[in-house]
């Protein structure tokens, strides 16, 4: 493994492990010290305030056709072809008018009537796989519940088995370790090209099945999109079915997580939605506020700019540093304390404007059903470690595992 710059010039020391198992007295020290700030080592200008972050996602001079990764040597770039290839064609990574075209042919899958359909299936999803585990006393809440129920959702959705949700884990995290990569590492990069073109074969089976017998699900209403509207090529359907899976689960996977792990250290906040779970809409959105999932997302400028006096060229990256904004004093009172019913709430934890989440409205519905009903059917659940192991990722925010213990 060799480091793509010096680490020394990580003066926040950003990559600490410490700093991934609670970054957020770091943020506030970088937001008060320099809320602009370039980090030579990870190749890019942080941006930490909130109205920052929220302005740098809706300017039409920031790109989203950003490379996932900075600094590839030529031969790593060729080596990694087919990943880079198939990364262009995810709307997240794409700009008008190429992402409208996209946007607008998935949007039809995301209707708030087609969300709102499915809870009845996600709750008896959750019940079941409750049921399974409820003799126990111990489990490990991400192994067992968190990860199984947005990846068998959205694997149901796709039009995928759902008893293959144990393979797209594997294939997800060999992805989220390239996103979080932060120095080169050849093992990484071989793994997410392996893992995407298995992902994209495993999609073509299911496209191509789907040609001879449609059914109820997104790729067959994605052949029929293309057949009436001749706009949409197999690259891209395939490219955006990896895509949705990737994102589909692994960071519900985290809000789910997450969220209880922030209950469990504030037990009155516990105590009050057990009482009240109607307060869950609002719980649920203080979760994705208070520890979100996506932590940072990057851009690239399109044109030398100048943000709140810094002086940014053409080309250079930034780091939209969501986790930071959303901790923002001057936007939120009392920022580092979780309040479920908090009521003014404009988290940027989907993001904002042209790329806000697309599955928004899922990921709420599934964290919400969730965490309820954990909540309600798990007695006197507490955290059964006092070492829990965080993901150094900085851009996808989770745990390892988290084991938990419950009993009646
Ligand atoms: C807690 C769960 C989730 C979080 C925190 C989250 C977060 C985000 C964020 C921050 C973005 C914007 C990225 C940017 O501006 O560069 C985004 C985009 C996106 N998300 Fe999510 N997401 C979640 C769940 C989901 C789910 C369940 C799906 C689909 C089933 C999904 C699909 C997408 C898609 C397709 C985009 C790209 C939209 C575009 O480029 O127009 N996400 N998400």
């Amino acid at each position: 493994m060799t480091s793509l710059t010096n680490p020394e010039k990580d003066r926040y020391n950003l990559t600490a492990p410490e700093v991934f198992a609670n970054p957020y007295p770091t943020y506030r020290r970088i937001l008060q010290q320099e809320p602009v700030y370039w980090n030579d080592f990870l190749g890019g200008w942080y941006l930490m305030r909130y109205q920052d972050v929220a302005s740098a996602m809706q300017d039409k001079r920031i790109s989203a056709k950003r490379a996932p990764i900075s600094k590839l040597s030529q031969l790593e770039q060729q080596n990694v072809f087919p990943l880079l290839e198939s990364l262009s064609k995810w709307m997240l990574f794409c700009d008008p008018p190429e992402h409208t075209r996209l946007r607008t042919l998935f949007n039809k899958a995301f209707t708030p009537n087609i969300i709102g359909s499915m809870a009845p299936s996600i709750h008896s999803l959750v019940d079941q796989l409750i049921d399974s585990i409820y003799e126990r006393g111990n489990i490990d809440i991400i192994h067992d519940l968190a990860y199984p129920i947005p990846a068998i959702v959205i694997a149901q959705m796709l039009g995928a088995n759902s008893e293959d949700y144990e393979q797209f884990k594997k294939w997800s995290s060999d992805l989220a370790k390239f996103f979080g990569l932060f120095r080169m590492d050849t093992e990484i990069l071989t793994n997410a090209k392996k893992s995407l073109l298995e992902m994209k074969q495993y999609f073509q089976f299911i496209l191509a099945q789907r040609r001879c017998q449609s059914q109820d699900d997104l790729i067959s209403s994605l052949i029929f999109a293309q057949e009436k509207e001749n706009s949409l090529s197999d690259e891209e359907i395939l490219s955006n079915c990896v895509f949705l899976t990737f994102a589909g689960h692994e960071t519900t996977t985290n809000l789910i997580a997450n969220g209880l792990l922030a209950l469990l250290a504030n037990p009155s906040q516990m105590q009050k939605l057990k009482n009240d779970p109607s307060l869950i809409t609002t719980a649920v959105e203080e979760f994705l506020r208070y520890d979100s999932p996506v932590q940072r997302q990057a851009r690239i400028t399109l044109t030398d700019l100048e943000i709140n006096g810094q002086q940014i060229r053409t080309g250079q990256r930034l780091f939209l540093v969501i986790g930071a904004a959303n901790r923002d004093p001057e936007q939120f009172f009392n920022p580092d304390k979780l309040d479920i019913t908090r009521s003014q709430n404009p988290h940027l934890a989907f993001g904002k404007g042209t790329h806000f989440c697309l599955g928004a409205s899922l990921a709420r519905l599934e964290a919400q059903i969730a965490i309820n009903t954990i909540v309600q059917r798990l007695p006197n659940l507490r955290l059964d470690t006092d070492q829990i192991e965080w993901y150094e990722n900085p851009s996808l925010r989770g745990m390892k595992s988290m084991p938990v213990a419950f009993n009646f």
